[in-house]
């Protein structure tokens, strides 16, 4: 046995949680709305926002993420559902915005009027070029065949004198050829004539309304999807159309984990999220036995409808687990960023994860709240709630075993709840209350960005009548009267 109980009660480190701690009022030389909150989600990708969504089937599916990543934060696509729902829902993401479509609709000469207008109306489109052996050779709009017959040939009415652009036209280029020629789509060709891809005038309308938003290198949303360690299958799937894939369980630390994850990292392109974790030992052997690993998803126990903790007194709450994780990278030199999940309920939460090492967080409450997330709808009392789960909670686990009722229930016992949450509307309000909220946080630390967050920031203990007095207190409130 190693050392006796009262030694290891001894050597117990205080698993220390948001609300224990407070952020040090720091020595300030700049104000919050000049403050940087870019982060990296992972290795490869890059956010505007350091909010990153839960992979829950309350939390996020495509609009969810296409809105969060509209505003520069990541999704990450729930897995309580068939690969081929998940994989839609990825597609979907993908689909949502681009500079460039490359998987462009087209026609072909002898087609007719009748194939443009209904192609056109299925796809919600205003407009096809029209190939033949790939070769570029013209483009019907809408209005080109808004009176026409049925029955005429494409090759009779479409525009044949066309402008077109060559494969890494900028986004400015576009739009000066777009201005220029007053026309609302540009075909790109490569030297031969071959049609490559096609810009259009929404597209770049699209960007200019969501200037802030997470992209990939095409121009598309950045977008990321969840998977079992064990499911190799699902991540080749996902992995032709997402950026990030996230190892969704939770606990990461564990030998057939680490030998699971070794094969889908083998297997796939994406930047890999690890975890859940939460100690420094875990972050260390991530470090040591894993290669290309592009995330660590840190916290055991911390989320809202988390029984975990509860019913097998185990875990580790989400603010000690990632200054596990981020001790073991220092030490380590490695950079490799860190989520930390769970039990964030507003602003200053956020602020005092940043300041322990992470380079983001992960929000299911928060998020299952706004009208983008898929819970039903409840009004409850007059007032409108959103239904929000657990993934471990007993109902999430029936959906689970009911599409593949082969399946064998990793665990007998549910570790989580599942309830309703206040409905708050657009996602882009709550963002925007967090964001501002972060940025006053940071500007009590002192700190102009993420990392020297994570240099400048200092904390102290709050004592329990410090924690009180934090609070509004003798005022009787609004909601109380
Ligand atoms: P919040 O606090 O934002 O936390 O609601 C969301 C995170 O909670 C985790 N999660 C669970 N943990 N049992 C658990 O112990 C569950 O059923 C469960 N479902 C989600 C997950 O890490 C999520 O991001």
């Amino acid at each position: 046995m190693k050392g006796t109980f009262s030694q290891k009660l001894k050597d117990a480190s205080l698993a220390v949680t948001f609300r224990d701690v407070i952020l040090v009022p720091n020595w300030v030389e700049v104000e919050p709305k000049e403050i940087d909150l870019t982060t990296q989600a992972t290795v490869n990708h890059k956010l505007n926002l350091p909010f990153i969504s839960s992979p829950m089937d309350t939390v996020t599916e495509a609009e969810m993420a296409i809105a969060l990543a509209r505003l520069g934060g990541l999704g990450i696509l729930h897995r309580n559902c068939s690969v081929e729902d998940q994989v839609k829902m990825a597609a979907q993401v993908k689909r949502a915005e681009s500079l460039i479509i490359r998987e462009v609709i087209t026609l072909s000469t002898n087609q007719t009027v009748g194939d443009a207008m209904d192609l056109m109306q299925k796809h919600q489109i205003s407009g096809l070029p029209v190939v033949e052996g790939g070769k570029l050779v013209g483009l019907v709009t809408g209005r080109d065949v808004r009176f026409a017959h049925r029955t005429l040939k494409v090759k009779d009415m479409m525009t044949k004198k066309l402008v077109t652009a060559k494969e890494g036209t900028t986004l400015e280029e576009a739009k000066n050829l777009l201005h220029a020629n007053r026309i609302e789509k540009l075909p790109i060709v490569d030297n031969e004539g071959t049609l490559r891809g096609l810009i259009t005038f929404k597209d770049i309308m699209l960007r200019g309304r969501f200037p802030n938003a997470a992209r990939d290198e095409e121009g598309k949303l950045l977008c990321g999807a969840a998977v079992s360690p064990f499911d190799l299958e699902r991540a080749k799937k996902l992995d032709q159309h997402i950026d990030v894939l996230v190892i969704d369980v939770a606990h990461f630390h564990n030998a057939n984990v680490f030998k699971s994850t070794k094969d889908i990292l083998k297997e796939v392109h994406a930047d890999v999220v690890v975890g859940n974790i939460g100690t420094y030992r875990a972050a260390e052997d991530i470090l040591t036995k894993l290669e290309r690993v592009a995330g660590i998803r840190a916290g055991i126990g911390s989320g809202s409808i988390c029984t975990t903790s509860e019913v097998a007194k185990a875990g580790s709450p989400t603010l000690f687990a990632t200054a596990q994780a981020a001790d073991a990278l220092r030490k380590h030199g490695s950079d490799i960023p860190i989520i930390a999940d769970g039990g964030i309920r507003g602003p200053g939460d956020i602020a005092v994860a940043l300041g322990a090492g992470a380079s983001t967080v992960m929000i299911g409450n928060l998020f299952a709240r706004c009208k983008e997330a898929p819970g039903n709808l409840v009004a409850i009392g007059g007032r409108y709630y959103k239904q929000y789960r657990g993934m471990g909670s007993t109902s999430a686990m029936a959906k689970r075993y009911s599409m593949d009722r082969y399946s064998i229930p990793a665990k007998g016992i549910a570790e989580g709840v599942e309830g309703w949450v206040p409905y708050k509307g657009d996602l882009a309000t709550v963002i925007q209350e967090l964001a501002d909220g972060l940025r006053a946080a940071m500007g009590y630390a002192g700190a102009r960005n993420i990392s020297e967050l994570w240099e400048k920031a200092e904390f102290t203990v709050m004592s329990a009548a410090g924690i009180e007095e934090a609070k509004p207190h003798d005022i009787l409130l609004p909601g109380e009267a």
